[in-house]
């Protein structure tokens, strides 16, 4: 643009002498640029805020504040311009001054030449043209990130969710109990006025609690008769497994304190650690009343689903052993109503997705 065609390019001047601001105007807009003058620096900052030109010159001595120091103010309220400093003390000092705390492009000698003034915010408002373009790939490279980032991000749900849904129809002949429960557990984790991004990661530790059950093997995880304390050993370590599975991953591993905790128990008998009261991971303890939920109103293979009344004193009597009293509360303040939308939905998609007929439920 400038060079070349002609120069079009704004440029903001600050000098508490009229009759330098109106000599830089005239030369500046004989050669094509747009100006604005101002003799107050403190005025002429709304100004940089407001118009964002592409060169600012200001005068080395003035009143109010000297010109580095208002180059430096401007950096904040128009990061993008291209800075001159005009002044009759170029010293070192002020040079290096200049440069460093005012991010100055160029100093020009006061009263400057019109050749001399012409070539330096020329170059300056090529500089700023340049830090614009920069930006702006920077901002449009940014947004794609973004967007990349949110495909792999979507991509990924639907995988972890149909494998999800692979682990639990091998493990409980269902295949729609761990979406059910993280769904609920958003819910739950709403009702206890939790926001994002805590929500998001609570459902999605919810819908991956039992991942680790990758590593326990068909012949414990399906055994028809109860386990001996060897094969208990292996079954109790689905959880780290679990956990150390998520730690890979980074947008999972905040999820990971679920999948960790999630059979700890309010009073320190559950496992892996036996962890108690609130150092179980709050998204652990809000699982932790979903599922049980979950597991008594669902019909499975060993036995059949009972009535949301039964489920909620179940979970009552509970409170303060094997759960959180709190989360208890705000679970009972939920309606029917919702937990039976909430049910019905999973198993819509479930049944869309993967073409599998619902289980039957009596919740
Ligand atoms: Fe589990």
């Amino acid at each position: 643009m400038k060079g070349r065609g002609p120069p079009v390019a704004s440029v903001l001047i600050v000098d508490d002498d009229a009759l330098i601001l109106e000599l830089l105007s005239q030369m500046l807009r004989r050669a094509g640029f747009t100006t604005t003058c101002h003799s107050s620096p403190l005025e002429a900052l709304a100004a940089v805020e407001h118009e964002r030109p592409d060169v600012i010159i200001a005068d080395f001595v003035m009143p109010e504040v000297n010109g580095i120091a208002f180059l430096e103010m401007s950096i904040s309220r128009s990061p993008g311009s291209a800075r001159i400093l005009c002044t009759g003390h170029a010293d070192s000092d002020v040079v290096m001054q200049a440069v460093n705390a005012g991010q100055v492009n160029r100093i020009i000698q006061k009263p400057p030449r019109e050749v001399e003034l012409i070539s330096a915010v020329t170059q300056a408002a090529d500089t700023a043209a340049l830090r614009r373009r920069n930006e702006e790939l920077a901002e449009q490279l940014r947004r794609q990130n973004l967007h990349l980032e949110e495909i792999v991000r979507e991509r990924t749900e639907a995988l972890l969710q149909g494998f999800v849904g692979s682990l639990d129809a091998r493990d409980s002949g269902t295949r729609t109990h761990s979406q059910r429960v993280a769904r609920y557990a958003r819910r739950l984790a709403l009702q206890m006025g939790i926001a994002e991004p805590d929500l998001g990661i609570i459902e999605r530790g919810s819908l991956l609690h039992d991942i680790g059950k990758i590593a326990v093997p068909d012949r414990i995880l399906l055994k028809d008769g109860p386990l001996s304390g060897e094969e208990w050993v292996q079954m109790r370590e689905h959880p780290r497994r679990g956990w150390a599975l998520l730690q890979g991953v980074d947008y999972l591993r905040e999820a990971s304190g679920v999948v960790l905790q999630h059979h700890e128990r309010w009073d320190g008998a559950g496992y892996p650690t036996g962890a108690s009261g609130d150092r179980i991971d709050l998204g652990a303890r809000v699982f932790q009343v979903v599922d049980a939920y979950d597991a008594i109103t669902t019909d499975r293979p060993y036995h059949r689903g009972r009535p949301h009344g039964e489920a909620c004193s179940e979970i009552a009597r509970a409170s303060g052993t094997q759960f959180d009293p709190a989360v208890v509360a705000a679970f009972l303040l939920v309606p029917l109503e919702e937990w039976m939308r909430i049910r019905a939905r999973v198993e819509a998609a479930v049944e869309r997705d993967q073409g599998d007929p619902p289980p039957r439920s009596s919740g």
